[in-house]
């Protein structure tokens, strides 16, 4: 027995993709302008930076940011007492002070960063760890949780004490013809004269 196969099985081909050639023949990627010739090789040497010169000599500036670091350290001693008086306060006094601490460190904190970046503006970096602090700082650091009275006083004296950083150095910058430091130290002055004389009142009774 013989097997049939029908016609259409046998003759009808799958149809088969055929490329279809593309109309234009996409040209090849060239540049719209042929450069005119391979650039020469050339030397390049980096344009130096011109030293500072802002009018104020370099031993100037010098003193003016040894003066300037250690009222940023005075400054961030102050700062980081007042925050931690701020966390620990106890006592009926408790939410005046937590409340005047705050507004007193959040001040301090904002300095911080007019200093330094004074310092940098004046050529050099600005001191910022905590072992660069401790050594330059006039202010001690406080051990355990001072009586809120005691607190008090340490800012009290920290203040004054960051103050007289600032002064001490006013003749030098006034003689260098510093102006912007001047402007910085005279501000620094009023706020921590002030601050001193408010806490100062918290005890006067
Ligand atoms: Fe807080």
């Amino acid at each position: 027995m013989t097997t049939k196969k029908t016609k259409a099985a046998s003759t009808v081909k799958a149809p088969v993709a055929k490329a279809v050639k593309p109309a234009v023949k996409p040209a090849a990627a060239k540049p719209a302008v042929k450069p005119a010739s391979k650039p020469a090789a050339t030397k390049t040497v980096a344009a130096k930076l011109p030293a500072i010169d802002i009018g104020i000599s370099e031993a100037d500036r010098k003193k003016i940011v040894a003066g300037l670091s250690a009222l940023l350290a005075d400054s961030y001693t102050l700062y980081l007492m007042t925050h931690n008086f701020h966390w620990n306060v106890k006592g009926p006094q408790f939410n005046s002070l937590h409340l005047m601490f705050m507004g007193q460190y959040t001040e301090q904190w904002n300095a911080l960063d007019l200093i330094a970046e004074r310092i940098r503006a004046l050529g050099y970096p600005a001191p910022g760890t905590y072992k660069e602090f401790v050594k330059l700082a006039s202010i001690a650091e406080v051990e355990g949780v001072p009586s809120a009275d005691d607190m008090v006083r340490y800012l009290v004296g920290a203040q004054e004490a960051t103050a007289r950083t600032a002064r001490k150095l006013l003749p030098v910058v006034d003689a260098a013809n510093d102006q912007p430091t001047i402007d910085l130290l005279t501000q620094r002055l009023d706020v921590h004269e002030k601050t001193a004389w408010m806490l100062r009142s918290v005890l006067d009774n």
